[in-house]
């Protein structure tokens, strides 16, 4: 019933969204991991089917049910999915970058557990690479590309150069401080940028507010061509 009754504003629209954490192994029993729940993302590839679009969504590792008609392939580090991304991006109308990707992974992962022994560990990370970078770098004019952007500190000010640096379309800021923002919750409190906007919301749910993101989207790509 709920399909029937939203408007098919994306019908023929390939869409692509990433969602949820990724984890990084240490050793056969560890991981470095973050607090991302997968909520945002999993409620936009939903929505994104519900308005008629061909979803696929990349996800970390959540505890959240597949969405109905959406295409889902699992992922669990940062690399998986910076590959399972590339390999199909330049298939999609618009991709979302809805995912907490782990800015660094182990240099090494022990093939055995790390037993304790000293006070202190050191363990050796890299950087991961930019998914989001990279695909801003190859994208073409006609792809819409939304990312997102966690801060505890100056929001509009990293989110502006983040917009700018991945050269998207679109940037949805969250202050992870704010009261209903951020992780774990089913509410969010965003700014969203674009090259030539910011607008300011209110506390909203992450179903309102993944239609929202997905109508400027549309409109975006209408104002552009
Ligand atoms: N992102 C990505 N690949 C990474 C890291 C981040 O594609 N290796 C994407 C995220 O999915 C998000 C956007 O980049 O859409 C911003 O992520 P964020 O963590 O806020 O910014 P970073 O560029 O990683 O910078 P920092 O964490 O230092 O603020
Ligand atoms: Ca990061």
């Amino acid at each position: 019933i709920e399909y029937m009754l939203m408007p098919k504003t994306l019908q023929n629209k390939k869409i692509l969204v990433s969602a949820g954490p990724t984890q990084e192994s240490i050793d056969p029993v560890r991981f470095i991991t973050n607090h991302s729940s997968g909520k945002m993302g999993y409620a936009l590839a939903r929505h994104a089917f519900l308005l008629g679009a061909q979803v696929t969504l990349i996800s970390g590792p959540t505890s959240l049910a597949k969405p109905y008609g959406v295409e889902v392939i699992d992922v669990v580090s940062a690399k998986e999915m910076h590959d399972e991304i590339m390999q199909r991006v330049h298939d999609y109308d618009y991709i979302i970058m809805a995912a907490t990707v782990g800015d660094y992974s182990c240099q090494t992962i022990a093939q055995e557990k790390i037993k304790k022994s000293d006070d202190t560990l050191t363990l050796q990370l890299q950087k991961n690479q930019d998914i989001l970078y990279k695909i801003g770098q190859q994208r073409s004019s006609h792809q819409v590309i939304c990312g997102f952007a966690m801060e505890t500190q100056d929001l509009i000010q990293n989110a502006k150069q983040k917009l700018k640096k991945k050269n998207c379309d679109m940037i949805v800021a969250n202050h992870l401080k704010t009261k209903g923002a951020g992780f774990q919750g089913d509410t969010n409190v965003v700014s969203i940028l674009t090259p030539d906007d910011i607008q300011h919301y209110e506390l909203m749910s992450k179903n309102e507010l993944s239609v929202l993101i997905l109508n400027q989207m549309k409109q975006w790509e209408d104002e552009k061509c």
